[in-house]
């Protein structure tokens, strides 16, 4: 199955087929897709966030079935609607069913999407909005695929858990963009991990250092930009806005960390600062981050995440017991000790499995929700940050239950908005 040039497109019966082989199904008593409940096959998607992500994950998901359609889409920013627009209509000709009066642009953009007649939407906005436009289309009786990560702060991580549970109670999928989760050899080493094949799990390292990104977003400032429009179109670096990239980014890794071991975190200690990235047009974001994770029984995971230009860049999740240890990395897994193995990437793409397992759970009508699972990883990450920040140990319980930390600004409006400083542990408040 060779999806290279993405026009790639599963059967009815290969789909499902797939979807089974890679996640549990669970029947739900009624599910409120108009799809299903319609009798008709065809599902309408529409989409809210047409940046580089929202035009990939349209196109995977258009890709994934034979009988999708896009029929809305939505973003801050008209030009970028057009730009995805014209660009999967090039890549997916038949597929792409947005008339003018189905784009829609502004802060409110994400509503007209969500009133459309559609039965799923795709939200690739930057994470800051996650909570709030899951929310919005829960209410409003949507299956959806969101990006991770589902939010920047724990106030945001609440709500997407209320926000998960609701899905549940209507009958509605949530899938969210941690495809490593669907990279069959990852599937295979987590399975054996979790059976037990390195015996007792004592600890394990994750790592990711690379690039500082120094070339991402625009690099001057246009005069009649707004605080607010610099930041947006450079949210990257903004933590309200992306995180941080311990969150944005590196919540793929600690996502295969909690999936590994089983759990999350109970406790962490963070440390880390930026020494490169201190020109103010990178925001507030750090630039290298190390934090010290404690999960159930004592098993330790040392972190280390750095965005620097010129260092060396090791990258990759090991997990280690006392009959041997994993590496659990994107091209391939290798399990060290007692039960030995390499398991070799299948070139399948994990990116159309995501899509075609939500679509087959939607015809199903079985229960598909990564809600809780994406909020924890987004938590494990931001518990990270807000340690490293400030300087302070903290516990899962404190942050998931008490944290007030909410960054979200005072208005979504186009206008003034100074920059938070950038954070200095032992004087930063936990919030
Ligand atoms: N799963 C993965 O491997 C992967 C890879 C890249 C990005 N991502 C995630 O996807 C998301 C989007 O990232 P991206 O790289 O596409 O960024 P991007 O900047 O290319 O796209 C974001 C889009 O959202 C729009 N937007 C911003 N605020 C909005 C609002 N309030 N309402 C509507 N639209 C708004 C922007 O104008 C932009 O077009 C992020 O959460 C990112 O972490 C995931």
């Amino acid at each position: 199955m060779n999806d290279r040039n993405g026009t790639m497109n599963l059967s009815r019966r290969g789909l499902m087929k797939t979807a089974a082989g890679v996640v549990t199904l669970a029947t739900v008593p009624a599910l409120s897709s108009r799809a299903y409940a319609a009798g008709s096959d065809k599902i309408r998607v529409g989409v809210v966030g047409c940046g580089g992500r929202g035009t990939h994950d349209s196109s995977r998901c258009l890709a994934a079935d034979d009988n999708v359609e896009l029929v809305a889409m939505g973003d801050i920013f008209p030009e970028q609607v057009e730009r995805c627009r014209k660009t999967l209509a090039q890549r997916l000709p038949g597929k792409v069913k947005v008339s003018d009066e189905m784009c829609f642009s502004g802060w409110d953009a994400y509503k007209q999407v969500l009133a459309a007649d559609i039965d799923m939407v795709i939200l690739t906005t930057p994470p800051q909005f996650r909570p709030l436009m899951l929310k919005a289309a829960i209410e409003a009786g949507k299956h959806v695929f969101m990006e991770k990560p589902v939010a920047v702060d724990p106030v945001g991580v609440r709500s997407v858990i209320a926000s998960s549970e609701l899905a549940d109670q209507k009958g509605l999928t949530i899938v969210a963009g941690t495809q490593m989760r669907r990279i069959s050899h990852l599937v295979e080493a987590v399975k054996r991990v979790r059976d037990g094949v390195l015996g007792e799990i004592l600890g394990g390292q994750c790592f990711r250092l690379g690039g500082g990104m120094t070339g991402w977003g625009p690099q001057q400032r246009k005069a009649e930009w707004s605080d607010m429009e610099w930041q947006l179109r450079r949210w990257l670096f903004m933590t309200w806005l992306s995180g941080d990239f311990i969150v944005e980014m590196h919540v793929h890794n600690l996502d295969v960390m909690n999936w590994a071991i089983g759990s999350h975190p109970v406790q962490c200690v963070g440390m880390g600062g930026r020494q490169q990235r201190t020109d103010p047009k990178f925001g507030d974001v750090y630039d290298h981050f190390a934090v010290e994770y404690e999960y159930p029984n004592g098993v330790r995971v040392s972190y280390k995440g750095a965005q620097q230009d010129g260092i060396s860049n090791p990258h990759y999740q090991r997990v280690v017991g006392t009959k041997g240890s994993a590496q659990l990395d994107f091209g391939r897994a290798v399990i060290k000790g007692a039960n030995a193995a390499e398991i070799g990437w299948n070139e399948y793409d994990p990116c159309l499995t995501q899509h075609a397992d939500q679509m087959a759970a939607i015809r199903q009508g079985k229960r598909l929700n990564e809600g809780k699972q994406i909020a924890e990883s987004s938590l494990t990450a931001i518990m990270g940050r807000m340690s490293a920040y400030t300087g302070r140990a903290l516990k899962w319980s404190w942050a998931l239950k008490a944290s007030k930390l909410d960054l979200t600004p005072p208005a979504y409006e186009f206008g003034d908005l100074p920059m938070p400083p950038v954070a200095i542990p032992g004087q930063t408040r936990l919030i």
